[in-house]
């Protein structure tokens, strides 16, 4: 399942994020790639252990831990600290590829993340560059990704993505995995189908009616037959 999450951070926090990125020193973004990928990426990224790259999960994890959405499509078990990158210039592509199924979680101790879910949280405008579409393939076809500042997709760690070469700006982003609760896809679509549906239903029938209470139920206990958590 691709989705849009819609503000994930406010007006204020991508201001604040922009200043950092402003400053920050970038290297190259083959730093975190694998053999085959390493081949076809060339952006920048901030060092993951770096001060501004601290300060920078700190604002994006505060958006993801108040976004009720992006908790009910993703459920989240483990979330991967949080990459920034840079497309322009000379280092503006990332040809097709899939992520690493497993990730280690730099200064963790060996603690690991299945890459169930990858997300891109775009940090600046569209209008701010030419290019720097997100495609990814999907049984559907390529599905091609620019969103507004703030706002991300996830989509399923499996899929083969690209970024378009960016020919006028810059594209700042923040990627990152998870490992939800729920390993696949298709389960963890149909539980947040149904919360969505379930959230219609409440605001338009109240939380007492007996069909509520019921789906409410059964929504539990699906999660409850597939979570690992
Ligand atoms: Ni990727």
């Amino acid at each position: 399942m691709l989705l849009h999450v819609k503000n994930v951070l406010t007006a204020d926090e991508l201001r604040q994020a922009r200043t950092i990125l402003d400053r920050a020193a970038w290297g190259d973004g083959r730093a975190t790639a694998g053999v085959q990928s390493a081949q076809m990426k060339n952006n920048e990224q901030l060092p993951q252990d770096g001060a501004e790259t601290r300060a920078l999960q700190q604002i994006v994890l505060g958006g993801l831990n108040r976004h009720a959405l992006f908790f009910s499509a993703a459920l989240p078990k483990r979330v991967f600290p949080p990459l920034f990158n840079r497309y322009g210039g000379t280092a503006n592509a990332f040809g097709n590829h899939v992520d690493n199924a497993v990730r280690f979680i730099p200064g963790g101790n060996g603690e690991r993340v299945r890459t169930d879910v990858s997300c891109t949280l775009f940090l600046n405008e569209p209008d701010d560059y030419d290019g720097g579409e997100l495609m990814v393939e999907d049984t559907f076809g390529a599905q091609s990704v620019k969103l507004p500042a703030g706002d991300m997709v996830l989509y399923p760690g499996t899929s083969v993505h690209r970024v378009q070469p960016v020919i006028r700006g810059q594209r700042l982003a923040s990627f990152f995995w998870l490992e939800s609760m729920v390993r696949s896809d298709e389960q963890r679509r149909l539980l947040y189908d149904m919360d969505t549906h379930l959230m219609r239903l409440r605001s338009s029938v109240g939380e007492t009616d007996a069909g509520v209470v019921g789906l409410t139920g059964t929504y539990h206990n699906l999660l409850r037959m597939w979570v690992d958590v």
